[in-house]
């Protein structure tokens, strides 16, 4: 059996039932590319200190680009007993170019090391989700002109209360969704500081350049209190937040959606293409997408709720705790990713059937407010 990174001290090794229970890198491997390019900075800061040769720099800086394309060939084996994506990526260095491979830890600690990766995969996440929803902002803009001039009841308390334009009615879900967008690009901001350098929590006493390593990763500075940086997770949290708001506001465009192509109202026909059947029924035909998209938006405020929970009695600096952060987050953007891909399909496949509305207009008295204000100004006109 291998020895432990950090087996040093130990006299016996875990056993198989803590080492299953322990282990991250059955998700975690998703921040290779992150783990990768952060101890590219941090093996070029070292050499650049003189904390390391240049010729073990460029060992390291070519060992980690090898597995790095084995990674994304499908050929990198992971190893359950190498813990984390950290500890993976440093021991196979180790089994491909020797000695140097140890020097990259120098003034480095997991703890630091994994708020770097999991901030820049945020960063990224972020950069990939802002273009899916301005994809849906231009679906429904499309949609708005596809029908333009289309007058619909407008509803308060789900009653019929006065007729607007849809092009009226949708921009108000693009508004929401510009504000998504604020949001996200204002978590990011606030993200994109650099761990690196407060090392296990107190920092060190090594000649290190966090600007340098801060730099070359594109963030904004270093991040000012060591023990922060390793205890902060409410980059996380904002997150989260601004995905579940996303996730609110698309159930809500689903909801209607889904009420509005009913028998009831019959104000939408989605095409079949974005439609699904019944086993048992054979005249159904479902708006399942939207219906799992309201769906799903529990699954995304659920990942907010876990984080929240998780951190709430923490002591501070780094707690084993914080490794059950990556899922949630995994998950939330895969699942908001999905959710804004398959609104935008949809609404692309709306038909909007205006008998069905015209019929709906006349009734409900939905001109009342318009003749109150005639009223009004008939009364002024007189004064
Ligand atoms: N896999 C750990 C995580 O995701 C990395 C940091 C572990 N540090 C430690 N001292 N055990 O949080």
């Amino acid at each position: 059996k291998e020895a432990k990174l950090w087996g040093g001290r130990f006299e016996e090794s875990v056993t198989e039932t803590v080492e299953r229970f322990t282990e991250s890198i059955s998700f975690d491997k998703e921040l290779y590319r992150q783990d990768i390019r952060g101890s590219k900075a941090h093996a070029s800061m070292l050499a650049k200190q003189g904390l390391m040769d240049d010729s073990d720099r460029d060992k390291i800086l070519e060992g980690l680009s090898e597995i790095e394309r084995l990674i994304e060939n499908g050929e990198f084996k992971w190893r359950a007993d190498r813990e984390d994506v950290h500890m993976n990526i440093e021991a196979a260095l180790t089994d491909m170019i020797g000695e140097p491979a140890k020097k990259l830890h120098t003034a480095r600690s997991r703890n630091d090391q994994v708020q770097t990766d999991f901030r820049l995969w945020c960063r990224d996440a972020i950069d990939r989700i802002i273009p899916y929803i301005a994809h849906l902002q231009v679906a429904l803009v499309t949609l708005a002109l596809k029908n333009e001039g289309l007058i619909v009841p407008g509803y308060t308390h789900m009653q019929r209360a006065q007729p607007v334009l849809l092009q009226h009615h949708l921009l108000a879900y693009v508004e929401q969704l510009e504000r998504d967008i604020g949001r996200l690009v204002d978590c990011r901001a606030r993200l994109n500081f650099c761990p690196l350098g407060a090392c296990a929590l107190a920092g060190t006493g090594l000649p290190i350049d966090r600007f340098m390593t801060a730099d070359k990763l594109g963030f904004s500075a270093p991040m000012r209190n060591s023990i922060d940086a390793v205890s902060d997770r409410d980059f996380v949290m904002e997150f989260l937040s601004a995905n579940s708001i996303i996730a609110v506001h698309l159930s809500r465009l689903g909801e209607e959606w889904v009420l509005w192509a009913s028998e009831e109202f019959g104000f939408i026909t989605p095409s079949d293409s974005v439609s699904t059947g019944s086993s048992i029924m054979p005249q159904k035909k479902n708006p399942d997408p939207m219906e799992l998209v309201r769906g799903k938006s529990a699954r995304v405020i659920g990942d907010l709720v876990t984080l929240l929970t998780l951190c709430k009695g923490l002591p501070p600096s780094y707690n084993r705790d914080l490794q059950e952060d990556k899922e949630p987050v995994f998950d939330s953007v895969k699942t908001i990713v999905g959710m804004l891909e398959v609104s935008a399909e949809f609404a692309h496949n709306i038909t909007y059937n205006k008998e069905r509305i015209y019929r709906a207009l006349p009734a409900g008295h939905l001109d009342a407010t318009t003749l109150a204000d005639y009223l009004v100004k008939k009364v002024i006109s007189i004064a």
